[in-house]
């Protein structure tokens, strides 16, 4: 089959020949990929960079995709625990992480949108409860998984709702009753911050890095109870891998934090979640848009930006 292969982790994916595989067990399948998307685990992976992945190589990247099973059956499946991934023509998959799909749903929609809107959904129905009228805070709102996460957590009952981004004209017409930006000078943006969402009762956080430290620290302060609890919810980290956090911010606020993840959260119970997730894609409340490229341009696309706010879907 063809697909495409990483021989080396700083070079981008080849489009080449490759054997795949036999399954092996009565629950593995070979799925016909449809579409696979290009996420940024993907490229980490692929990079030789993410800490959930074994840096296997040869390796095919992908984590996802739209497929079809022998039988026809359209499904969307993950695949996070092998090398063998989904940018190929086909991908062995555990029958139980695979959910069917409904029929006439487009596979790139799918492909496209799964990854990002689960980051927020796993996060608010796995890692706190959110209850009916909560605030949320969504700190990196501009990307596709903290655009998706305002569109997921109003989905999922949250009352106000705060977006916090760097270029927020991405954010015009966003489900977002406020936007703060966080560009320019940090003690303005602390102001914003507080004044916007000290109040809020869950931070759904894609930055991490210094941006998130300065964000805590103006909550905190800005908070009138700091008993109630503040549940800090770490998805991503485009702002960096680590964080300095001072103690004294963990004595004197209630503030929660935990991640969610490949890992925190297992993957029976986040393939638990799929059909529901699925459900909202296929019916068009979440939507997202997504960028077809054939894979047998992926070496040359591979580390293409994209068109702003689409992302880009590898169609074998
Ligand atoms: N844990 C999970 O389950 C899970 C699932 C999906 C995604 N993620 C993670 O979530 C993060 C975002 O994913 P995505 O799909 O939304 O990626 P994306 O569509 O590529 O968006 C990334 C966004 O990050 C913003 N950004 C980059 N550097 C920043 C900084 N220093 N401060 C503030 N914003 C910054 C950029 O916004 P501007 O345009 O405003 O600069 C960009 O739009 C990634 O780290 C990804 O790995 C985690």
């Amino acid at each position: 089959m063809h697909a495409a292969v990483v021989r080396s982790f700083d070079h981008a994916p080849r489009y080449e020949d490759f054997d795949l595989p036999a399954p092996n067990g009565e629950d593995e399948v070979v799925v016909k990929v449809l579409a696979a998307g290009l996420h940024p685990r993907v490229r980490s992976g692929a990079a030789g960079a993410h800490y959930a992945d074994e840096r296997v190589l040869p390796m095919i990247p992908g984590i996802d995709a739209v497929g079809e099973l022998p039988d026809g059956q359209r499904v969307y499946c993950v695949v996070h625990d092998t090398p063998f991934g989904t940018m190929a023509e086909q991908v062995i998959a555990d029958r139980r992480r695979c959910v069917a799909l409904p029929a006439g749903v487009d596979p790139a929609t799918i492909a496209a949108a799964m990854n990002p809107a689960m980051s927020s959904w796993i996060a608010l129905r796995m890692r706190t409860q959110i209850k009916p009228g909560q605030s949320v805070l969504v700190i990196g709102a501009t990307g596709n998984a903290g655009q998706m996460a305002l569109q997921v957590a109003k989905r999922l009952g949250a009352g106000r709702l705060v977006a916090a981004g760097r270029e927020i004209d991405k954010l015009a017409g966003s489900a977002a009753d406020q936007i703060v930006g966080l560009k320019g000078d940090p003690a303005e943006v602390a102001r914003a911050l507080a004044e916007a969402a000290a109040e809020v009762d869950i931070v759904l956080d894609y930055v991490w890095g210094e941006p998130a430290v300065q964000a805590m620290m103006a909550l905190a302060k800005g908070r009138k109870d700091r008993s109630r609890p503040l549940d800090w919810i770490q998805i991503g980290s485009v702002a960096g891998p680590d964080i300095a956090l001072p103690s004294a911010l963990l004595r004197s606020t209630n503030l929660r934090i935990m991640g969610s993840g490949q890992g925190s959260v297992s993957a029976r119970a986040i393939v638990a979640e799929l059909p529901q997730l699925v459900a909202e894609l296929a019916a068009g409340s979440l939507p997202v848009v997504a960028e077809s490229v054939p894979l047998a341009k992926v070496e040359e696309t591979w580390s293409a930006k994209g068109s702003e706010g689409k992302r880009m879907v590898f169609v074998p």
